[in-house]
């Protein structure tokens, strides 16, 4: 079982982190295979706590080789100062590999984030403002600098060149911001270049060797299935592809090397940034969610959108992934409510709808059909075995598995390494 995939469901933050992280000690090599840093892993060991953006969740397993692959996009500040504060606390970060095909974030693509979120006022995306679409823009409009780029500063300039062209007209005559010149960028990346040149490898080559070996390689993907740039709620989505075919893109391996695709979704839904959300709550229950699942954002500190768990999107995202296992996060978040409510389909203007509807419109006036469980007061946050469960809230669980058409495989009962209840192994 080499080629193991981690995607999110929703719309991030599921604990996708986290999962990564326990798979690390039988792992040897975890590539982050899309996105850049607007994605924000917590994950808890022991008495420390890490907050990742940029860098793959296996770099805290001293036995793994953590890779960068082509599919993400790199702001060389936030790598180095990550692994900067990441070795401040005595964590090894030198088998760290890059991609020499990922592309780099620059200024222009962070400054080009925030004023097009500000011209779009209120049907804004509500992005991290980290520079992502626009790096990602640049890669399909092919005038993207890329890490190979950094080390032949000939075509460095040329690039860097091309690329301003369009953005300058664009930032001084649509924008009103100030001209960028050559030399100012081609500096800022230069300044990172030696650092970066031992990690830099044809990545690709590295994780196929790999599995030729037979090694254990986890494909942890940012963001998540709503949130694709293909199949999430477009235009409210990030821009890339979040779901589990970026693995083999965002990676360089072919579709057969992924042999199991683990699906993260927590036993609730959240949702950070604009767009449609059917289950999402407004009054003192979305509230205490919110309070007692910690829902701030690891990236940018703002409060997430929370409401009930969303079975058609579950549905959605197995099917759309192919999903093999579900690892079903945060149920102790939901302990001490009476009933736990789950949406079971959607009403949209007088129409029921089992599945996420493909129309957009439609999506945006579904309203949730609920379903109420019987819920739980024990504290389950000790519990390590199925068993250990209240009755109550094993048939929640049971109810969610048979509703998402694919097994729960773990269960996530708190933030630490230990505090999981595995029901099917995920090396297995
Ligand atoms: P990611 O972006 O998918 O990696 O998720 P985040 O790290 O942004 O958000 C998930 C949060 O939930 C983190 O703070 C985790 O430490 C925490 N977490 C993960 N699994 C569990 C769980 O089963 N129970 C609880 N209480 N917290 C969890
Ligand atoms: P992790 O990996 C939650 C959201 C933003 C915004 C939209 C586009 O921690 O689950 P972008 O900056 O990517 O152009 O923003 O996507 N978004 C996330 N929401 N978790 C994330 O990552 C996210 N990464 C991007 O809030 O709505
Ligand atoms: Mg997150």
């Amino acid at each position: 079982m080499p080629g193991i995939v981690i995607v999110g469901v929703q719309w991030g933050d599921e604990g996708k982190g986290k999962a990564t992280d326990l798979l690390g000690e039988r792992t040897d090599w975890v590539v982050k295979f899309n996105g850049g840093n607007n994605a924000g892993h917590t994950v808890v060991v022991g008495d420390e706590k890490y907050a990742l953006h940029l860098l793959p969740s296996g770099i805290l397993s001293p036995g793994v080789t953590p890779v960068i692959g082509n599919g993400v996009v790199i702001d060389l500040e936030v790598l180095f100062s990550e692994l900067e504060a990441l070795s401040a606390r005595g964590i090894d970060i030198s088998r760290l590999k890059v991609s020499a095909n990922a592309h780099i974030i620059t200024q222009y693509h962070r400054t080009l984030d925030k004023v097009t979120e500000r011209f779009l006022g209120k049907r804004n995306i509500g992005t991290t403002g980290r520079g992502i679409g626009p790096a990602y823009a640049d890669k399909i409009n092919r005038v993207g600098i890329r890490v190979q780029d950094l080390f032949d500063e000939n075509i460095l300039r040329q690039k860097v060149d091309g690329a301003l062209d369009q953005k300058n007209h664009l930032l001084v005559k649509v924008f009103n911001r100030r001209a960028v010149t050559v030399d100012e960028i081609v500096e800022e990346l230069l300044v990172y270049a030696e650092r970066l040149r031992p990690m830099v490898a044809d990545t690709g080559h590295l994780i196929a060797e790999a599995l030729g070996r037979g090694e254990v390689v986890v494909f942890e993907g940012g963001q998540a299935t709503m949130l694709d740039i293909d199949h999430g709620t477009y235009p409210f989505v990030t821009s890339s592809t979040a779901t589990a075919a970026g693995a083999a893109s965002g990676s360089g391996v072919g579709p057969g090397s992924l042999d199991r695709i683990v699906g993260i979704v927590k036993a609730y839904t959240t949702r950070v940034g604009s767009g449609p959300f059917p289950t999402e709550l407004f009054d003192e229950q979305g509230e205490w969610l919110r309070k007692q699942g910690f829902e701030f954002g690891t990236t940018t500190g703002r409060p997430r959108r929370v409401g009930w768990y969303d079975a058609p999107i579950t549905r959605y995202a197995t099917r759309i992934n192919g999903i093999t296992d579900l690892v079903l996060t945060k149920l102790d978040i939901l302990t001490g409510l009476e009933q736990v409510p789950v949406c079971v389909a959607y009403d949209v203007d007088g129409v029921r709808f089992d599945e996420v509807p493909v129309n957009q419109t439609e999506f945006h006036h579904a309203t949730p059909i609920l379903e109420y469980f019987p819920g739980w007061s024990e504290d389950i946050s000790t519990a390590r075995t199925f068993e250990d469960l209240p009755q109550s809230a094993q048939d929640y669980v049971l109810a969610l598995e048979k509703m998402s058409n694919t097994r729960i495989s773990v269960i996530g009962v708190g933030p630490e390494r230990d505090q999981v209840i595995v029901r099917h192994d995920l090396l297995d």
